[in-house]
C-alpha cells in the first residue's frame, strides 16, 4: 500500500499483555482466573507502512488496538512511540501522544453518536485539543475534512442516519484525521460494509496514507482483505502473534501451520488454482483464553503437534533452519517444526513485492 514506507520505527510494541481478572463471590470478590485476551505481543510499525494484523474472532486484535490508543491499560509490556515508552504517561504528555495515534472503528453504525451532527462528531476531538483548531476555525476545518474523505462539505449539519454505511465509515475516518495524527489504528474498518463499498473505503485509506504520510495498523479477520493493503502482515492466535513478515513471505511462503490453515480458506478467484489448492481443516475449536494450552498454544488444533509442543513455548523468531538463508521463508514464525508450504498459488510475479523491510530485517 505504502510506497514511502521507511525502516524508521514509529511504534514498537514488546511483551504486551492484557489479562482481564475473572472474579467470583458477591460480598468478597475473589480472583479465580483471568481472560488472557492479549498474552505477549511484539511488533514494530515503521513510518509510512501498513502492518496488517489478522486472526480469528476473539484472538485479541481489538484489545491490542485499544491499548495502542489508550482505551485500555496494559497489564504488562511496553508501547514505544518514536522511541519513548508511553505506557506510564499521564496528563499533558499522554494527551500529546494520543493526539498522534488515532483509531477508526469497525462498525460505522454504532460508533457514531446518532444524536450528534456530522460536524459535531468530526469536530469533537478539537474539544480535547483546542490547540489544533481554535473555535472560530473549526467549521472550516470540518468542511475541509469532509471534502478530503469524499463527502459534500454541505452535509455538515446532517445526522449519521442520513448516510449509507460507506459514507458513515468516511465520517469515522474524517474524525480519525481531525487531529492530524501520524498513526491510524483501523480496527476492521471495512468488515461491516458491502463488498462493493469495501474497495472504495480501502482506496480512500490508501490515498490518505500518501497525502497525510500516515502509518497504519490495519486489523482484519480476513487474510484476503489485508493482502491488498499491507506491506507486512502479522497473524494472531489466542493472544499472540504466531507469524509475521512481508506480505509475499506470509502469503506465498508461510511456515506456521496456523497461517497455512488460514490461507487454505482464502477465496481464490481462478477456478483452476482453486482446484489445485489444498484445504486444511482445523480440528476442534479455539481454546478459551482463560485456559491457554501449555507450550505451543496452537497445539490442540495442530496436525503436526509432537510431545515437544506441549512442553516448550515456541519463540516468535526466524526458525533455525531458515536463519542462514535470505529466502522468503526466513521470517519470524513461532513453531518448533516450521516448514515452508505454498498453500495459495502466488499472485504477483517474483521481484514485485512491496516495501523492503521486515521485523527480521535490520
Ligand atoms: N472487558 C473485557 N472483559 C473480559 N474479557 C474481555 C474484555 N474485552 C475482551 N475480552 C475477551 O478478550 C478476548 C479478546 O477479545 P478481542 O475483542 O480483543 O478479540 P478480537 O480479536 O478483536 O475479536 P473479533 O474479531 O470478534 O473482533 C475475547 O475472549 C473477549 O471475550
Ligand atoms: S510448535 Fe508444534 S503445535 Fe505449535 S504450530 Fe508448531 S508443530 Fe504445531
Ligand atoms: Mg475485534
Amino acid at each position: 500500500m505504502a510506497s514511502s514506507a521507511s525502516a524508521e520505527p514509529i511504534l514498537e510494541v514488546s511483551g504486551l499483555v492484557k489479562h482481564y481478572p475473572l472474579t467470583q463471590g458477591i460480598l468478597f470478590r475473589k480472583q479465580v482466573g483471568a481472560v488472557k485476551a492479549v498474552d505477549g505481543v511484539d511488533f514494530t510499525l515503521h513510518r509510512g507502512e501498513t502492518l496488517g494484523i489478522v486472526g480469528e474472532s476473539g484472538c485479541g486484535k481489538s484489545t491490542v488496538a485499544k491499548m495502542l490508543v489508550n482505551l485500555e491499560k496494559p497489564t504488562a509490556g511496553e508501547i514505544r512511540y518514536k522511541g519513548e515508552d508511553v505506557t506510564g504517561l499521564s496528563g499533558k504528555a499522554l494527551r500529546a501522544v494520543r493526539r498522534n495515534i488515532q483509531m477508526v472503528f469497525q462498525d460505522p453504525y454504532t460508533s457514531l453518536n446518532p444524536r450528534m451532527t456530522v460536524g459535531d462528531i468530526i469536530g469533537e476531538p478539537y474539544e480535547i485539543h483546542p490547540e489544533v483548531a481554535p473555535k472560530g476555525d473549526r467549521r472550516k476545518k470540518v468542511q475541509d475534512l469532509l471534502d478530503v474523505v469524499g463527502l459534500n462539505p454541505e452535509y455538515i449539519n446532517r445526522y449519521p442516519h442520513q448516510f449509507s454505511g460507506g459514507q458513515r465509515q468516511r465520517i469515522g475516518i474524517a474524525r480519525g484525521l481531525a487531529l492530524r495524527p501520524e498513526v491510524i489504528v483501523a480496527d476492521e474498518p471495512v468488515s461491516a460494509l458491502d463488498v462493493s463499498v469495501q474497495a472504495q473505503v480501502i482506496n480512500l485509506l490508501d490515498r490518505l496514507q500518501s497525502e497525510f504520510e500516515l502509518s497504519y495498523l490495519f486489523i482484519a479477520h480476513d487474510l484476503s482483505i489485508v493482502r491488498h493493503i499491507s506491506d507486512r502482515v502479522g497473524v494472531m492466535y489466542l493472544g499472540r502473534i504466531v507469524e509475521i513478515g512481508r506480505d509475499a513471505e506470509i502469503y506465498d511462503h508461510p511456515t506456521h501451520p496456523y497461517t497455512q490453515a488460514l490461507l487454505s480458506a482464502v477465496p481464490v478467484p481462478d477456478p483452476e488454482a482453486r482446484e489445485r489448492r489444498e484445504r486444511i481443516i482445523l480440528a476442534g475449536d479455539v481454546p478459551s483464553p482463560t485456559n491457554i494450552p501449555s507450550g505451543c498454544r496452537f497445539r490442540t488444533r495442530c496436525w503436526k503437534a509432537e510431545e515437544r509442543c506441549a512442553l516448550e513455548v515456541p519463540a516468535l523468531a526466524v526458525p533455525a533452519e531458515f536463519r542462514l538463508s535470505i529466502g522468503p521463508a526466513a521470517h519470524p514464525s513461532a513453531c518448533h517444526f516450521a516448514e515452508e508450504k505454498q498453500v495459495v498459488p502466488p499472485e504477483e510475479p517474483p521481484g514485485q513485492t512491496r516495501a523492503d523491510h521486515g521485523d527480521g530485517a535490520p
